[in-house]
């Protein structure tokens, strides 16, 4: 990309002016919106598990953020068709994960304030199926997508049940009968995210049973819409809670894995890898390989990783100051530079100058537009003073 210009800091220089130039243009455009404030973006939620579409907690958040962001449309997914709330709790626990993403796409299509495209936020293992959501249908579009101790890359293990949460319980002593059981893997839903790789007979028998985190990670076949849909976000952000013990391991809300554990020892017996230590995302071979566009979005600064301090979902003010604002609740304001091109030019932006686009406005994005339009245009003229000559 350096080639394309001079140095950063002629970049650095051509902003200023431009920046000084432009802040009027924005005054008046500000002016003129003041009739009607820009409604936010519209929203999307999916709760995590044990919880429901419609529980206090849920509506406790979704009321904080339209408190903070007047007039934000909310849609919280429910897998209940009548919008039952102890339906949906219990579809957390028990049911086909790939049925249940195919379920929230014909929600989401029919829900009209949607139609223009929506933000979403997926909270815990609702994450990954939000995410499943982006990589297969994604229609309408989802333009920044939020998670929130997601199991990106599965869990080894499965957390542990309050003594009072019996559908939990349940859960649990049917995933006794196995995790890679037919029945397991269609049925209890936390299975379909389970994933060992130090277990390596486990690990065998996922790689041929799983049908939901293995499909949605492109991990043994490639379904190339998946990485196409996930590179048409503005934004993937991933938060990981630093004292995480419910996911395990916590890094997996951030994509990463153990590795995965020798077949057999010298004796030709099945041994648990020795490492506590997990592969992080970007030395991981969905990353490196570019599976499912994870990589590409990182390039262009659009793969952000973000930590909350806290054990899972807690959701302080500290955590939300990362998203809110931000990702959620940004006014739907017409962009002067096509889609295209703004993708192209966060990319320089990033790899150029290490900036986000979330973080120094669409302004600057359409100031780097007309640098590059003067700095050809110079190019241009001087190319055709030369060849008159
Ligand atoms: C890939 O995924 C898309 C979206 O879910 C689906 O329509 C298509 O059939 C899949 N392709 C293959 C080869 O499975
Ligand atoms: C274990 O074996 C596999 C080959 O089956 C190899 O790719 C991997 O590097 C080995 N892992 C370790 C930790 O030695």
């Amino acid at each position: 990309m350096r080639p394309l210009l001079p140095s950063n800091l002629l970049l650095g220089v051509l902003l200023i002016p431009l920046h000084l130039l432009l802040s009027t243009a924005t005054v008046t455009k500000a002016a003129s919106l003041s009739f009607s404030p820009p409604k936010p973006h519209p929203l999307v939620i999916w709760h995590g598990l044990g919880d429901s579409a419609h529980s206090e907690a849920m509506s406790s958040f979704i009321g904080q953020l339209q408190e903070a962001f007047p007039g934000l449309y909310v849609h919280s997914v429910s897998m209940s068709p009548t919008g039952d709330d102890s339906e949906d709790r219990k579809a957390g626990f028990f049911g086909k994960a790939s049925e249940d993403v195919e379920f929230a796409c014909k929600q989401i299509a029919e829900v009209d304030e949607l139609k223009n495209g929506f933000d979403a936020i997926g909270f815990s293992q609702g994450g990954q199926f939000l995410r499943a959501y982006v990589e297969k249908c994604n229609l309408p579009k989802v333009r920044n997508l939020v998670t929130f101790g997601s199991q990106h890359m599965g869990i080894s293990d499965f957390p542990a049940c309050t003594p009072t949460d019996f559908l939990c319980r349940i859960a649990e002593s049917a995933l006794r009968g196995g995790v890679y059981t037919d029945y397991a893997q269609s049925h209890l839903i936390s299975a379909q995210y389970f994933r060992n790789p130090r277990d390596p007979n486990g690990f065998a028998k996922y790689l041929e049973k799983n049908d939901f985190i293995k499909d949605i990670n492109n991990e043994v076949e490639i379904n190339k819409t998946y990485a196409e849909n996930l590179l048409s976000l503005d934004n993937f952000v991933m938060i990981m809670f630093d004292k995480d013990i419910t996911v395990e391991p916590k890094q997996s809300s951030w994509f990463a894995s153990y590795p995965i554990a020798n077949e057999t020892d010298s004796i030709g017996q099945a041994k648990p890898s020795p490492t506590n230590e997990v592969v992080p995302l970007r030395q991981s071979s969905i990353y490196l390989e570019d599976r499912i566009g994870l990589k590409k979005l990182d390039e262009r600064g659009s793969l952000v990783m973000e930590l909350c301090h806290g054990i899972h979902m807690q959701i302080d003010g500290a955590c939300q100051m990362k998203v809110f604002g931000k990702f959620i609740g940004t006014p739907i304001s017409p962009h002067f530079v096509p889609r295209g091109l703004r993708v192209w030019l966060a990319r320089l932006l990033y790899g150029v100058l290490g900036l986000r686009i979330q973080d120094v406005g669409d302004e600057v994005l359409a100031q780097l537009f007309l640098v590059l339009l003067i700095v050809s245009g110079l190019k241009l003229l001087v190319g055709m003073g030369r060849n008159k000559w």
